[in-house]
């Protein structure tokens, strides 16, 4: 003990870690974790997982401090917000950094997505990474939703009496549901007390599962990159090919005519050279939060009057393409019940992807028949949002 104290600090450090190094193979997990091969030519590409998980955790760590503040309850809710608004400068910027932070992860998110689904990336034997990802993606739209009925200001108040009359067009359990989650038939304080616990408990768990499997998966398969990296350079491409899958790690796919997709022609070390890409783009867009969420801040607006005649209530901007789509249609239960099955019935056949394309093929264009039905729905959610913006704002 008296040899110990009197090393110097240094070496106290390097023996302390070589200590819990035996007993937990912190080392192996560093190693693991830093040393993998990637594919080389997209690699901006492949930053935006990195940047959706750092994004992800800016969440929490935001989301943790409001907790600080935030009061869960119908009565002191908008108050404790207003507190923040005009008490707390720099209270009020982490609440702007938690509002533009889960708008750049949308974003972000629906490019990792549409980057993952050019690539198809999702192809055996990565259905799962899509899979988990999908469910990924509608739990963020999910935390994103909750989270903008928790101010109890108007915008708050609305956005939960549309939103919980969501399930009411699910036949047979819809109205069950939707009592369920009001705590009656209006909405009313059990409605915050439920809303609040599926923002904080309820959607992170499920969403930090998730992620773990989805990171998991990563790992096991190593990263597919893009189409630009498996193009055969010799004679003898199943020679070439044979010798690629001897270098790279992962366990890549083994199907004959998956062969030339087993493992890409030319790799780089995730570490430093995607580490420091994925740094870069992360710092950028953290920087851009921090700057949007203390100039902009979040709104909040007059506090919830469930009595008003005159507030026109507007969908967070992420949902105005389905807000708009039920704007279009004539608003009959039956009309309505049919956009929520076939947004539900498309939202599945997103997540299902990989289990009905199953070509090998990989580049975008030698796959029209997913490539034209996804533009096509690209380019119907840009028009709903355009249209929606023009009918709210009168762009
Ligand atoms: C919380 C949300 C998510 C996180 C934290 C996350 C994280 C990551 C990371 C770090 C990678 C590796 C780097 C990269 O290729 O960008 C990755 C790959 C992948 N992700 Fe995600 N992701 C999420 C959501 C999604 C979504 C919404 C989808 C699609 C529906 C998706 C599908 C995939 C696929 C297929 C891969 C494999 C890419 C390849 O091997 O080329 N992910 N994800």
């Amino acid at each position: 003990m008296l040899r110990f104290a009197t090393r110097p600090l240094s070496r106290r450090f390097r023996s302390g870690y070589r200590w819990v190094d035996e007993r937990a193979g912190t080392t192996d997990l560093v190693h693991k974790g830093l040393y993998e091969a990637v594919p080389d030519r997209g690699a901006w590409a492949y930053t935006l997982g990195s940047a959706t998980l750092v994004l992800i955790v800016l969440q929490f760590f935001t989301g943790i401090f409001l907790l600080l503040t935030y009061v869960p309850s119908f009565a002191s809710a908008w108050d404790s917000l207003r507190f923040l608004q005009t008490s707390d400068r720099f209270g009020n910027w982490v609440r702007g950094m938690h509002l533009w932070s889960a708008y750049v992860l949308i974003l972000v998110i629906g490019l990792h997505m549409l980057r993952t689904f050019l690539s198809a990336s999702y192809k055996r034997p990565r259905e799962l990474n899509w899979v988990s990802g999908g469910i990924l993606f509608f739990l963020v739209l999910g935390l994103a939703i909750t989270g903008a009925m928790l101010p109890m200001d108007n915008a708050g108040y609305w956005t939960t009496v549309v939103v919980t009359n969501i399930p009411h067009y699910l036949p047979f359990i819809g109205d069950a549901i939707r009592t369920l989650w009001r705590g009656g038939d209006f909405v009313g304080p059990i409605t915050l007390t439920r809303t609040f616990a599926i923002h904080i408990w309820v959607l992170p768990f499920l969403l930090l599962a998730l992620i773990g499997a989805h990171l998991y998966l990563l790992r096991r398969h190593g990263e597919f990159g893009a189409w630009v990296n498996y193009s055969t350079t010799t004679d003898d491409p199943d020679r070439e090919i044979a010798e690629r899958i001897r270098r790279a790690e992962p366990p890549y796919p083994t199907l004959r005519i998956e062969r030339q997709y087993a493992a890409p022609r030319k790799t780089v070390g995730f570490f430093p050279n995607q580490l420091f890409k994925d740094t870069v783009v992360s710092i950028v867009l953290v920087a851009i939060i921090f700057v949007f969420g203390f100039i902009a801040g979040a709104p909040l607006d007059a506090r919830a009057d469930p009595a008003t005649l005159t507030y026109v209530p507007s969908p967070e901007w992420f949902y105005l393409p389905l807000d708009q789509l039920l704007v279009l249609t004539p608003q009959t239960y039956l009309i309505a019940f049919g956009v929520f099955l076939l947004v539900g019935l498309g939202s599945l056949a997103l997540i299902l992807l990989p289990f009905y394309d199953r070509s090998p093929a990989r580049r975008p264009l030698s796959r029209p028949e997913v490539l034209v039905p996804g533009l096509f729905l690209a380019f119907m959610v840009v028009i709903l949002a355009v249209l929606g913006v023009n009918r709210l704002y009168g762009l």
